[in-house]
C-alpha cells in the first residue's frame, strides 16, 4: 500500500494537513492503495462534488469508503452505495427505523442509558471513557434504535471500537457479515418487533428485499454508526475536560445545544473522507483521471475551510453553520444538526435525542 496517504503523514504545525492545498488549488493529488486519488478539499468543492452524482457516483459496492472494503465485506451498503433515483427508494424503505430517535419513548430510553452510565462512572475513582462510557452508550443506544434484545448490546460492546479492523488496521475478516446473517436467520425463526425482522419483511419497488440487500442495510448500521459515535462522544468529553468554562457556559445556554453539537461534528469530523467513483474519464483539479478511478470528498478539510467557517481552528459553540446544499423537496429536513456540510438527505444522526446530550453535558465530573 502506498505511504502517500495524507492521514499517515506527520501533522504539520497548526494541525491542519490540508490547509496549504485547500487554499491554493482546493485539490490534493495523492495516492491511496497504490492508486492516484484527487482529494477535494474546499467546502464549496466538496458540496459541488457531492451533488454531482452523475459524474461522481456512489454506485460502487465496497468502494465508497477509502480505503475500500473488499477485505471486510461482500455486500453493498444500502442506501449509501446507491445513486439517485434508486437511492430514494432504498432510503424510504429504511426510514421508519431511522426516524425512531424522534419517538419520545426512544428518547427516554436513551436518556436512561446515559443516566445509568454517568451514575456508574461517578461511583468509580476513574473512568476509561472509550470502553467504559462511549462504547456501551453507542451499543446500548443502537439496541434501542433497532429494538434488539438488550443482551445483544452486551455482545456489541465486546467488539471494541471498530467492527471491521483491529487497532493496526488489519481486517477482522467477514465476521460482521456472518453475524448479520445469523441475526436475519434468528428473525425468520423467531420474529420480533425489531429491525432484523422488519428487514426480512420489507419491500422495495414492489418486491421483497433480497438477502444481500438486508445484509447491506445491517452492515452500515453496525459499521457506519460505531467508530463515528465513539469518536464524537469521546471528543466532546475530552473538550469539556480541558475547557470547563465552556461546559459551565453551555449549561446556562440550553438554546445553544444544537449549534454546539454541529460545531463538535465540524471540529471532530468523525468521518474524515469518503469516496466517489468516476463513471467515465474525468478532469479533476487540472488532471485527467480514468474511468473507475476514485475521488475523495474530504469532510475533515471542508470543515476547516475559512471561506465557510471563519476562524476555522477555533471551537465556537455558538457558531452559525453555513447553509448546506439545496435539497430535493422530499429530502428536506428541518432537524439537520451535523456540521458535515455536503449531505442533503436526513440521517440517523440528525435526530439524536437532545436531552440525552443535555444530561451528558451537564455532568462536569466526567
Ligand atoms: C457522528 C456520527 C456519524 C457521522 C459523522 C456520520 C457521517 C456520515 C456521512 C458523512 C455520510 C454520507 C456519506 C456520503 O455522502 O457518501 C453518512 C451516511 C450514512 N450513515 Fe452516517 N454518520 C454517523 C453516524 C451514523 C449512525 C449512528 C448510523 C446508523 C445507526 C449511520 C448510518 C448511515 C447511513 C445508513 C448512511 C447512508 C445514508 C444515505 O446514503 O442516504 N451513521 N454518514
Amino acid at each position: 500500500m502506498s505511504n502517500k496517504c495524507p492521514f499517515h503523514q506527520p501533522v504539520p504545525e497548526g494541525g491542519d494537513p490540508f490547509k496549504a492545498a485547500r487554499e491554493s488549488t482546493g485539490v490534493l493529488h495523492t495516492e491511496f492503495q497504490g492508486r492516484a486519488v484527487p482529494m477535494i478539499l474546499s467546502h464549496e468543492g466538496v458540496v459541488a462534488t457531492a451533488k454531482d452524482w452523475q459524474r461522481f457516483s456512489s454506485d460502487a459496492p465496497v468502494r465508497v469508503p477509502i480505503p475500500s472494503e473488499e477485505d471486510v465485506r461482500t455486500v453493498r451498503q444500502y442506501p449509501l452505495e446507491v445513486d439517485l433515483p434508486e437511492h430514494h427508494d432504498y432510503r424510504k424503505t429504511i426510514e421508519p427505523f431511522f426516524n425512531r430517535p424522534k419517538d419520545p419513548q426512544m428518547i427516554a430510553a436513551v436518556e436512561a442509558v446515559v443516566d445509568s452510565l454517568i451514575d456508574g462512572g461517578l461511583a468509580k475513582p476513574d473512568l476509561e471513557i472509550v470502553h467504559d462510557f462511549a462504547i456501551p452508550l453507542q451499543s446500548r443506544a443502537l439496541a434501542i434504535l433497532t429494538n434488539a434484545p438488550e443482551g445483544d448490546a452486551d455482545l456489541w460492546i465486546s467488539w471494541g471500537t471498530h467492527v471491521f479492523r483491529d487497532k493496526e488496521g488489519k481486517s477482522k475478516g467477514f465476521f460482521l457479515e456472518h453475524y448479520c446473517a445469523e441475526l436475519l436467520d434468528r428473525a425468520l425463526e423467531n420474529p420480533r418487533d425489531d429491525l432484523f425482522t422488519a428487514l426480512t419483511r420489507m419491500e422495495i419497488q414492489g418486491r421483497p428485499l433480497t438477502r444481500e440487500e438486508q445484509l447491506g442495510y445491517l452492515n452500515i448500521v453496525f459499521a457506519g454508526g460505531r467508530d463515528t459515535i465513539i469518536h464524537t462522544i469521546t471528543g466532546v468529553i475530552g473538550f469539556f475536560g480541558e475547557h470547563r468554562d465552556a461546559l459551565l457556559g453551555l449549561r446556562e445556554r440550553p438554546d445553544l445545544f444544537n449549534l454546539a453539537s454541529e460545531e463538535f461534528f465540524r471540529v471532530l469530523s468523525p468521518i474524515t473522507h469518503i469516496g466517489r467513483v468516476l463513471p467515465e474519464e474525468t478532469e479533476v483539479g487540472g488532471r485527467i483521471y480514468a474511468e473507475n478511478e476514485r475521488v475523495s470528498l474530504c469532510w475533515a478539510s471542508a470543515n476547516r475551510d475559512a471561506k465557510a467557517f471563519p476562524d476555522p481552528d477555533m471551537v465556537k459553540l455558538d457558531r452559525k453553520m453555513p447553509r448546506g446544499p439545496p435539497r430535493p423537496p422530499d429530502y428536506a429536513n428541518p432537524h439537520r444538526k451535523t456540521g458535515n456540510p455536503p449531505r442533503w438527505h436526513p440521517h440517523p444522526l440528525d435526530e439524536t435525542p437532545s436531552r440525552a446530550r443535555t444530561r451528558l453535558r451537564a455532568n462536569t465530573r466526567i
